[in-house]
């Protein structure tokens, strides 16, 4: 089983979006190459809104205190504990998906 969270279309390149999915908010980026990626929207360090940090091809800051995390480890690059990572995909009608497993 897997989670339709909405459109592709609805992020703009080299932005991200948070979704509430099954208990957990969840940060989704569209980088500018296309591709997708998702972590946990809450920042370990004091709950920012990661969603809404800037990103690149490796990395979203966060918005509070400008710690790094990796977009495909979820490790921070400092002393704070890692993000979450979640197999986002996007299916032959566009919409982000993610396996229903992966949120319990
Ligand atoms: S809340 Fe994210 S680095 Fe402080």
């Amino acid at each position: 089983m897997s989670t339709r969270l909405g459109s592709v279309h609805d992020i703009p390149l080299g932005e991200g979006r948070t979704y509430a999915v099954a208990g957990e908010m969840v940060a989704v980026f569209r980088l500018r190459d296309g591709s997708v990626r998702a972590v946990s929207a809450v920042c370990p360090h004091k709950g920012g809104p990661l969603a809404d940090g800037q990103i690149d091809a490796e990395v979203v800051i966060c918005p509070l205190h400008l710690t790094a995390f990796d977009l495909t480890t979820g490790c921070a690059r400092g002393d704070l504990p890692p993000v979450k990572v979640y197999p986002v995909t996007v299916d032959a009608d566009d919409m982000l998906v993610i396996p229903s497993e992966v949120l319990l």
